[in-house]
């Protein structure tokens, strides 16, 4: 209470003196700051290279100040965490969570069964049913023991079904050797290990439809019959490797058919994730700047499911820039938000300003509801790399600069740049509209009709984001 009291003396006493300029001492949004108030996470994972010192220093510039959710690209995989039989290994691991606590950031643990990137002294075991369970069990006891309240949700079961027809993908050394029973088993191994950490079964092509020939409605008919058995699992991980349609016209996942999936998983009181999130184009084809737009759009219609569903809370992108994204591998290249320079594309623009223009209904704060089976007890997802007192918030500087709209004009003032000011123009759903600069601060909207906008200005340094109202 006393902070609401002390903003309004002070924007009292600036409108007072700034003859109306109430925002001067606003921060400069990022979409961190932005989800935080929208009460969702949005991450990116860190790339391999960041483990070895081999990025930019920018790179984990842009990181902490954009992000509250931080997944490792392949360093708490089988093969990073378990090398040799029983011999684990967690400095690279570690490094991420001290990362993630120093900057207040969530930790997702990824991934503990899958059929990939497991090494081959599991594999030799591929006939041995006992001697694989014990040795899922171990890993599990083992790697989730060790983050034991400091990753504070799993992906417990990455891809065990089929990517072609709906059944279990039977090629998977731990389906081969142990049948599909090792998915209920290492769900409950990790929560009798870890009963706060949310658990996931995580998967991809997940937003192609949920009736029953669709992946999704495969899947739905087992975390049906999980919830009915009382297995602990807390959500379902769509990846969302999804292909621009335009450039391959066949790509049939849509943000609507995920939409749907998150409705059917909320009946089951299961929240929906998206935890990998990139929107590719085929390798070799020109990408215009048209393109790019269209690409924010559909970032950001991904991005309307974590914001409007009451069980979708994670909005999580499979890399920061296009350069080091492994896209190459499946022929699709730029499918992230930052470019080859870490430069913000158009799908960053679509998601600041979506965060911005969305707003809340009042009653919901669905990062910290617990939205599970019931019949799991003492499994709440406690934040507990949030919580924790020695976790250093990434400084926000105030900006230094505001902006007033009179009629048709809108005025920049406070610590310009001398060499220019340039204001840019979205409607609310994040599409640019206008832009123009100049280096006075003074600015003819006259072309734009009447209606709510968000305009961003960057001057020097300064970089403020605003909603405004043309009438
Ligand atoms: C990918 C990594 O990005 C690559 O560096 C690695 O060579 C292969 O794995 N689904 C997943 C992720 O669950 O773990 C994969 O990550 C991408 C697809």
């Amino acid at each position: 209470m006393k902070k609401t009291h002390a903003l309004a003396g002070l924007v009292f006493s600036m409108t007072l003196l700034g003859a109306g300029l109430t925002n001067a001492f606003a921060a400069d949004e990022t979409l961190r700051s932005l989800a935080e108030k929208n009460n969702i996470y949005i991450g990116a994972i860190l790339n391999s290279q960041w483990f070895s010192g081999g990025l930019p220093g920018n790179y984990e510039q842009i990181h902490k100040q954009q992000f509250n959710i931080v997944v490792a690209e392949n360093e708490m995989k089988f093969d990073a965490t378990e090398p040799q039989e029983g011999r684990f290994s967690y400095g690279n691991g570690d490094k991420m969570v001290k990362y993630a606590k120093a900057n207040g950031m969530r930790v997702r643990g990824h991934a503990l069964a899958w059929h990939s990137q497991v090494p081959n002294w599991v594999n030799n075991y591929r006939n041995d049913k006992q001697k694989l369970l014990k040795v899922l069990k171990n890993h599990i006891e083992n790697v989730v023991g060790h983050w034991k309240g400091q990753v504070a949700e799993w992906d417990v079961v990455n891809e065990a079904i089929s990517n072609n027809e709906p059944q279990w993908r039977t090629g998977s050394v731990w389906y081969q050797g142990i049948g599909p029973e090792f998915i209920d088993s290492a769900f409950v191994w990790t929560h009798a290990v870890d009963p706060d950490a949310e658990l996931c079964y995580n998967d991809y092509n997940l937003e192609q439809g949920v009736n029953p020939k669709a992946k999704a409605g495969f899947l739905l008919q087992q975390v049906k019959r999980w919830v009915a058995n009382g297995i602990p699992i807390h959500c379902v991980g769509s990846q969302t490797h999804v292909e621009d349609t335009t450039t391959d016209k066949h790509f049939i996942g849509s943000p609507d058919s995920l939409r749907s999936l998150a409705k059917e998983l909320a009946k089951l009181n299961v929240k929906l994730k998206i935890t990998e999130l990139d929107i590719g184009f085929k390798s070799g084809v020109n990408v215009s700047k048209h393109d790019l737009e269209r690409q924010g759009q559909t970032f950001r219609q991904y991005l309307d499911i974590i914001l409007e569903e009451p069980n979708a809370d994670t909005y999580l992108i499979w890399g920061v820039s296009d350069k080091w994204s492994w896209l190459g591998g499946l022929n699709r290249q730029k499918g992230l938000i930052y470019d080859d320079n870490l430069k913000p594309k158009p799908a960053f623009d679509s998601i600041l300003v979506r965060l911005q223009t969305f707003e809340p209904p009042q009653d919901t704060s669905k990062k910290d509801t617990t939205v599970k089976d019931s019949t799991v007890k003492d499994s709440t997802a406690k934040d507990s790399t949030k919580d924790s007192s020695d976790a250093i918030r990434p400084f926000a500087m105030p900006s230094s600069i505001s902006m007033h709209v009179a009629g048709r004009t809108l005025f920049v003032t406070g610590a310009l740049s001398t060499k220019s000011t340039k204001i840019e123009v979205f409607d609310m759903q994040g599409r640019p509209i206008f832009s123009t600069e100049n280096s006075k601060g003074v600015f003819d909207l006259s072309s734009i009709s009447e209606g709510f906008y968000v305009v961003r200005v960057k001057s020097g340094m300064s970089n403020l984001i605003q909603r405004i109202a043309i009438k």
